[in-house]
């Protein structure tokens, strides 16, 4: 991270990740991308030079997290100015697509805007601003802050920009495969930040995908916001849909786990159900957000399927690989929901049985035509919704770690345990589970006996070889 310039990194960038695991892989790159210019990392703003906030857009409270944290940057930059120094303040991702204008208006400490679709643009922007702040320091002339918007959706992709990526952390790297979404929930802004739907082409994932493995990754985590959406090129003209690259990616030795996330049922066919129950590489686990369990909520909320089709998806994944563990996100409170229609959620759940699941309250999104209706569910309502159903998916969470507490299972550790001595991993079903072991263990995958279940984790004990019944 620190190589590219003679000297190594003379300044220090700290990147703080809001949001989803596409952000989580862009902010890498980000890093990647900024390392020849001198910047090495920095573990918190006040030891950096840059601070670039990756922002997320999805719902109110997201946002406004943004505004409060560059009310303190603001100040740290005034502290660094009147000490003769100075801190460039750069705002990424969706809330830069959305509302870039406005955070300059809001908070002219800002200095550069940028969307999740031009960050390969953040040298340029970056050079561009420090140009600024030099003027700023030599005649006090003009007048810094946020000069700099580049929020537009660029024609070019920004993957034909970027450096190789290579970020494995704990034997698991994510690679971005899609973008965009051209779904329109009706509220849900994604299509509006992120932009129409983008698949990668096929060799370009394969060969990312290869110089990961070779960098230790073992599991690779396939990422979009349409993810079985995927509709890449191949080298041969043809179109690859995400069965097609996961059968290819199963092949890359060293990949000894595949994920894909987020899926929407509808991108959910036939030949992607069979890739769960011919590759034993994919994992037993799938993300496949259903936000309700009524069909007149779907409908408003241009879902595009109703409550049958998803648990006949359910059932098929099931049958073809029958420890299929299912997770979801769920909004409560879309406008017009009544009691019928969350009992028919309630009832949803208790039917799938969720391994774990994202409950989120709905949030009326500026420019989404959700926010547009009248008849919004009162907040004491939603609350009251979002507790009840927050504690039936706990529940079944917990009941799912204790059902697979006595197997002996792979385990991908990651990283170290919460106390001295422990180290920690996920089990094919992503629980965490914690146990005492040597560091040296983190980045591969051993097998593991469950001892115990709880709501949130499992505890385990390194397998003897001889105990050894994979799942
Ligand atoms: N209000 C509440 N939750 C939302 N999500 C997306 N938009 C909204 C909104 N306006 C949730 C959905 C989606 C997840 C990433 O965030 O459940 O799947
Ligand atoms: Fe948003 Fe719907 Fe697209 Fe998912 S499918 S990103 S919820 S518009």
């Amino acid at each position: 991270m620190s190589e590219g310039r003679p000297g190594g990194s003379t300044r220090r960038v700290f990147i703080r990740t809001y949001g989803c695991q596409m952000n989580v892989y862009d902010s890498d790159r980000m890093a990647e991308l900024l390392a020849p210019l001198g910047y090495g990392p920095a573990s918190a703003p006040e030891e950096a030079d840059l601070v670039v906030l990756n922002t997320c857009h999805i719902r109110e409270r997201a946002s406004e997290k943004v505004y409060s944290e560059l009310g303190r940057l603001r100040d740290l930059k005034t502290e660094r100015r009147s000490a003769g120094r100075d801190l460039t303040i750069a705002v990424a991702g969706c809330v830069a697509q959305a509302e870039g204008e406005e955070i300059a208006r809001r908070q002219p400490a800002v200095d550069i805007v940028v969307g999740p679709q031009a960050y390969h643009r953040l040298p340029e922007l970056l050079a561009q601003a420090e140009r600024r702040i030099a003027e700023r320091r030599e005649g006090g002339r003009r007048r810094a802050g946020a000069g700099v918007l580049d929020t537009a959706f660029p024609p070019e992709s920004k993957f034909d920009h970027l450096p190789p990526a290579g970020t494995v952390r704990g034997g698991s790297a994510f690679l971005s495969i899609q973008e965009g979404c051209d779904k329109f929930c009706t509220f849900c802004v994604v299509p509006y930040t992120r932009g129409a739907e983008y698949s990668r082409p096929a060799a370009a994932v394969l060969a990312e995908a290869r110089r990961l493995a070779a960098e230790g990754a073992v599991e690779i985590v396939l990422l979009g916001q349409n993810v079985n959406a995927y509709h890449g090129e191949a080298t041969d003209g043809s179109i690859w849909s995400l069965a097609r690259l996961l059968r290819a990616l199963a092949e890359i030795p060293g990949v000894g786990r595949l994920r894909y996330t987020t899926s929407h049922p509808r991108d959910m066919d036939d030949a992607l159900i069979a890739a769960h129950r011919e590759l034993d590489v994919l994992m037993p686990y799938l993300h496949l957000p259903v936000q309700s369990g009524s069909d007149r909520v779907l409908a408003a909320m241009n879902r595009g399927h109703g409550r049958d089709r998803y648990l006949e998806l359910v059932a098929a994944l099931r049958e073809a690989r029958p420890d299929m563990a299912l997770s979801s996100d769920f909004i409560v409170g879309f406008p017009g929901e009544t009691d019928a229609d969350f009992d028919d959620t309630m009832r949803l759940v208790q039917e799938v049985g969720f391994a774990s699941a994202f409950t989120f309250k709905y949030s009326a999104r500026p420019g989404t035509p959700g926010a547009a209706l009248d008849n919004q569910v009162p907040e004491a309502v939603r609350s009251a919704r979002l507790a009840a159903l927050q504690a039936l998916i706990q529940r079944q969470q917990g009941d799912f770690n204790r059902a697979t507490a006595g197997r002996t299972v792979p385990v991908l550790f990651a990283e170290p345990g919460r106390k001295p001595g422990q180290v920690s991993g996920k089990t094919p079903w992503l629980q965490s589970v914690h146990l005492d072991g040597p560091s040296t263990l983190i980045g591969g995958i051993a097998e593991v006996e469950l001892l115990e279940g709880f709501d949130n984790s499992l505890s385990g004990r390194l397998a003897v070889a001889a105990a050894r019944t994979a799942a």
